[in-house]
């Protein structure tokens, strides 16, 4: 497994207003749409390109495309906030879902809806702004495998140790791109410092 934290003075000026309890829902989202365009730069840096000629006004040349089918999957709820500014990276990748929600005392995730485009032979981008224990992540990578998917990449904006770690034991394969790595989970499996529960903060709940 690759775990890749993405560092860069813009990154960490943003995480910081992220985090702050003070950032209203409006300025919130906004922000998560600049960390998902910055993350998805460095999440796509080895997909395939092929050579093409070009007639610019002046002169033919020649330049390359992308040469890559994406998918991308947000997390229900969280990960819908990344969705738009990847589409915006990738117009033409498809897009699938997967509904997850942690049990509050458990911490425990649970699966109440998928709907998936064709996987095999497709990059995957797996949209979900928090990895804490990891158990939504792995429920969500396991749903894309037994799918056919073999070319994962989960994109967080802050990743506990707890999760990597778990993912790293479960899904040698999956490779992840996160902004920031915390400290630890407190006893409600919440990041520490983290920016508490992404969902609410990004939809007002
Ligand atoms: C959050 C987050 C992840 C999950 C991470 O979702 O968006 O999906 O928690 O925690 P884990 O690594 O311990 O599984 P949540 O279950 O709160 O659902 P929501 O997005 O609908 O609020
Ligand atoms: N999910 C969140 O939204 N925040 C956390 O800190 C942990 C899981």
């Amino acid at each position: 497994m690759g775990l890749f934290t993405v560092n860069h003075p813009v990154i960490e000026d943003v995480l910081a207003v992220l985090r702050a309890t003070s950032t209203r829902p409006e300025e919130f989202r906004r922000l998560t749409r600049k960390l998902s365009v910055l993350l998805s730069f460095e999440a796509s840096r080895d997909l395939p390109v092929e050579e093409v000629e070009i007639q610019t006004p002046l002169e033919n040349t020649r330049g390359s495309r992308l040469a890559a089918e994406v998918v991308l999957v947000p997390v229900l709820r969280a990960g819908m906030g990344m969705l738009d500014p990847l589409l915006e990276i990738f117009p033409d990748a498809s897009v699938g879902y997967v509904g997850l929600e942690r049990d509050e005392q458990t911490a425990v995730a649970h699966r109440y809806y998928l709907k998936l485009p064709d996987l095999p032979n497709r990059y995957v981008f797996l949209l979900d702004p928090m990895l804490a224990t990891g158990g939504s992540a792995l429920a969500a990578v396991e749903a894309l495998q037994e799918a056919g998917a073999r070319c994962i990449r989960l994109l967080c904006i802050v990743a506990a140790p707890e999760g990597i770690q778990l993912l790293e034991d479960k899904c040698p394969d999956l490779d992840i791109y996160t902004t920031a790595v915390d400290r630890e989970l407190d006893e409600r499996s919440f990041i520490m410092p983290g920016l508490g529960d992404f969902g609410d903060r990004l939809f007002g709940t």
